[in-house]
């Protein structure tokens, strides 16, 4: 079974277990079944070589706290000390491998090397959507040597967001945030021919109102994208969705601590400024557009959220929608720890466990973790 244990850690301490957590249903599932399960994942980028501080024992141990059953850690992924290890299993037995990324067959996606994993068991299981965007060994080669197939919580994040791709419910609403419109393009693009309202926020939004001729100051703005988003500003309400941009921002010199700070309408922001946040008519404006939305789809901070009191949009916004009576789907890697600084991403009725993979499944793009798992049954 694939997942996607790579989170968070610092000093080795794990800061953020949601993947994890995210994970037990599909584990639970295969232990009750009697299945012998093989856990791989990876954990940074340690780039093919064994490195300590990405080994993948802590992950185990949590694993091991969460599920109240042992979890047994092996030193490498493949080869005859694994094989022996996977061969003294017993029914229900959890087994977690050591990083796979620190093969270089991982991430080249060798066939030699998916093959040497698919030995291990009778079943693939890909429950690793955060990782679905890669074509590695572990997340796409194996599905070619073993019966394949979606765990739940893959199964799950492919419902939820595929749903907003191939018959999204209306009236629907995308809120977009984050610092860069050339990151975010693809998925402002595809989300605008599927929804009703599209609200912009986050430094990209100064791209997009520099672009509409108003002064930013010394905002954070991506000047070679000013043709597209003068395009994106052109394709507003063309068959598609409207955009909706920010009315005020709150303004410092510099995104540090007890800085101090001026909320000004955004035709007025001074030239010695930065934007750092959306004001409080904003968030007011943007939750007014959410109002009687049958679902919002939320990716990316409508601020420098990592700095106090520029997280104020952002937390304001996360807790109007808390309240209301729309379907909250909540994407982006920043957008969640936003969220749960303030104990408001479990009030979200979807949280995805994907970064870079939510951004490209609402993008359209076909992911090769999924795609394997696909062409495996259709075969
Ligand atoms: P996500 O991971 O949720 O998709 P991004 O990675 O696109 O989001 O963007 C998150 C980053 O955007 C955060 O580090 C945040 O500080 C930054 N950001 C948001 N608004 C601004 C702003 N006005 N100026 C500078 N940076 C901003
Ligand atoms: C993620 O955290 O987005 C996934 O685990 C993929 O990690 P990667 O960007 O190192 O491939
Ligand atoms: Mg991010």
């Amino acid at each position: 079974m694939r997942v996607d244990f790579n989170v968070p850690i610092k000093n080795g301490r794990i800061m953020d277990d949601t993947r994890i957590r995210e994970s037990i249903p599909t584990i639970a599932d295969l232990v009750e079944r009697s299945a012998r399960v093989i856990l791989m994942t990876h954990l940074g980028r340690p780039d093919g070589q064994v490195d300590d501080a990405y080994r993948t024992r802590p992950l185990a141990n949590r694993l091991a706290e969460l599920v109240s059953r042992p979890v047994t850690h092996v030193n490498d992924c493949v080869g005859p000390p694994v094989e022996a290890v996977v061969k003294a299993m017993r029914d229900g037995d959890i087994v977690m491998l050591e990083n796979v990324r620190f093969h270089p067959g991982e991430t080249k996606n060798d066939p030699a090397f998916a093959r040497q994993l698919a030995a291990l068991g009778d079943v693939y299981v890909n429950d690793a959507f955060g990782t679905a965007h890669r074509a590695h060994a572990s997340t796409a080669g194996i599905a070619q040597y073993l019966p394949a197939v979606a765990g739940l919580l893959m199964e799950r994040e492919i419902t939820t967001l595929g749903r907003i791709m191939t018959d999204p419910p209306h009236p629907l609403v995308a809120i977009i945030g984050g610092s860069k419109i050339s990151t975010k393009i693809g998925v402002l693009r595809s989300l605008l021919q599927r929804v009703d309202r599209l609200c912009l926020g986050g430094a990209m939004a100064c791209t997009l109102l520099k672009a509409k001729g108003l002064n930013v100051g010394r905002s954070l703005v991506e000047d070679d994208q000013l043709e597209v988003a003068r395009s994106l500003l052109a394709s507003s309400g063309q068959g598609g969705g409207t955009l909706v941009l920010p009315l005020d921002a709150v303004v410092a010199p510099e995104a540090i601590p007890g800085v101090a700070t001026r909320t000004v309408a955004v035709d007025a922001v001074p030239s010695d400024m930065k934007v750092l946040d959306v004001g409080p008519m904003t968030v007011e404006r943007f939750l007014q557009t959410c109002d009687g939305a049958a679902a919002v789809v939320w990716n990316g901070p409508l601020g420098v959220y990592e700095v106090p009191p520029f997280d104020r949009g952002t937390d304001a916004l996360a807790r109007g929608l808390a309240g209301s009576d729309a379907e909250t789907i909540i994407g982006g890697g920043d957008l969640v720890a936003a969220l749960q600084k303030q104990h408001l991403a479990e009030r979200m009725s979807f949280v995805s466990t994907g970064g870079g993979a939510t951004l490209e499944f609402l993008e359209g793009k076909t992911l090769p973790g999924i795609a394997a798992l696909r062409d495996k049954n259709h075969a």
